[in-house]
């Protein structure tokens, strides 16, 4: 594990390029372990992320009675896992339940809990204290759980009382695969059928892993359904690469001249590969390969060429499938000629950290050139970056995010408090010597492909 004190220290980069496999998809790895330990049997699980979030869902699964044997691991934690699942029934656990930094882990479990027949207590460090959880105790609260948020603001601590819930439909006030995917748990619990009417199509793993072990749900254009009673058929599972860390690379390479990168072996779920349409529209050169299925989530390759990038306005339909995505395409946007408008994006302000605030402070102090809004920033790009010493502010994308914009800043820049890449990402910083030593421009430039993308989120 990571320290908290990490320094990332990132010189401008003379080469970058190479093959990466980024690890496993953070939100699919969550998922995976709660659904295989409400299913009736054994699953294996490979492809696990080994980082802080998904490490703090498998303990508390532990913690609900689930036996969870570690088949293999790597210097990071486990990747491989033997779940043995004992269907929908959980046991009351004997303590509050950590889940440390990782709101998925929070918002996901309390709509597990919401059909236990007992009472539980879930807790979360200083960050995940602050962020907003009426968003998932009102609409569970509707179904006739008996939830309440203790902390300030309706933030957890999260006391949950369990059982009697009934079906309700529900129209999502802000797009949220979290609370999307909380109110579908619960639905398996409740009686009659609970249905979600999301305002924006946002990541749809669970609504696919759902129907991957047996437990169908309706989709309907923006309302997904689920019927009570249904069992979880026990089913192996291989958790793809994670794009959101992908897309480290992928605008690394993007904003790198000449530089050719591949990354292998990533998940390309229609409604997670925003970042690449994102990349094509500002200027990149992009191949998608799609390989192979895994549980009915996509799994490919995506090749990139570097060159010059151009500011584009994003905004509407996009957001969601890449809300994780947008500080480092603050970053991109900062590398790129012209101007990019970004908004929508109020709910950066509710992650691990205020976005859209941290992401302005550590570009400003860099050089960049911007102005935020209330719902994003307007960079306008271009402007050479300067190295400096940035704050992580105890958040994993934005130190990631702002190790990448040292790699095209003079001089040399420090993320201070870096150790949070461990919540989605822990072998960044071997990743990231490995694709700054290649020489990438040994390749030759082969004939751009832009790939064509699905219509879906077209409209931003
Ligand atoms: C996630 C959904 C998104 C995303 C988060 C993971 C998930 O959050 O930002 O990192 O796994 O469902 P919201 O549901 O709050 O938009």
């Amino acid at each position: 594990m990571h320290s908290k004190n990490n320094i990332i220290r990132v010189k401008k980069a003379k080469n970058f390029g190479g093959e990466v496999s980024v690890p496993g998809d953070k939100s699919i790895s969550h998922r995976a372990v709660m659904l295989a330990s409400i299913s009736n049997g054994r699953c294996k699980i490979d492809g696990f992320l080994p980082s802080e979030d998904c490490l703090s869902t498998l303990e508390a699964m532990r913690a609900l009675g689930v036996q969870i044997d570690i088949l293999e691991e790597d210097e990071f934690g486990p990747n491989g896992l033997m779940i043995h699942g004992g269907g929908l029934n959980l046991t009351k656990p004997k303590s509050d339940i950590d889940c440390g930094n990782s709101g998925t882990t929070m918002r996901l479990l309390s709509g597990l809990l919401a059909g236990q027949k007992f009472f539980s207590r879930l807790i979360g460090d200083e960050s995940l204290s602050t962020r907003p959880m009426e968003r998932i105790v009102s609409p569970l609260r509707s179904m006739g759980c008996g939830i309440s948020a203790e902390g300030e603001n309706g933030c957890a601590p999260i006391l949950i009382n369990g059982g009697g819930l009934k079906g309700v439909s529900y129209e999502l006030p802000v797009a949220s695969a979290q609370v999307k995917s909380a109110l579908l748990l619960a639905g398996l619990y409740a009686e009659g059928r609970t249905s979600v009417v999301e305002p924006l199509r946002t990541r749809d793993h669970t609504e696919k892993m759902l129907d991957f072990f047996q437990a169908g749900t309706n989709v309907h254009e923006n309302e997904i359904s689920i019927d009570s009673g249904q069992v979880l058929e026990s089913r192996d599972f291989v958790v793809p690469g994670d794009i959101s860390s992908a897309a480290f690379w992928l605008v690394a390479a993007s904003a790198f001249p000449d530089s050719q990168l591949t990354v292998k072996n990533v998940g390309l779920n229609p409604t997670r590969n925003g970042i690449l349409k994102i990349l094509v529209r500002m200027g990149a050169y992009v191949s998608e390969s799609v390989g192979t299925n895994s549980g009915g989530e996509e799994i490919g390759n995506v090749s990139i060429q570097g060159g010059k990038l151009k500011g584009i306005e994003i905004g509407g339909n996009i957001v969601p499938n890449i809300i994780d995505e947008i500080p480092i395409i603050a970053v991109a946007a900062a590398l790129a000629d012209g101007k990019t408008i970004i908004k929508d994006a109020a709910e950066l302000r509710v992650k691990e950290s205020d976005r859209i605030s941290v992401v302005a402070e550590n570009l400003r102090k860099m050089g960049a050139d911007l102005q935020e809004t209330s719902d994003g920033m307007v960079i306008n790009g271009g402007h050479e970056l300067q190295g400096a010493e940035l704050k992580s502010f105890g958040d994993h994308r934005i130190a990631m995010a702002f190790a990448i914009a040292g790699l095209f800043a003079s001089g040399q820049t420090i993320i201070t408090d870096a150790g949070c890449v461990a919540i989605s990402y822990p072998n960044f910083e071997e990743h990231l010597i490995k694709l700054t030593s290649v020489n990438s421009r040994i390749f030759d430039r082969a004939t751009p492909v832009i790939t064509s993308f699905p219509d879906f989120n077209s409209k931003e």
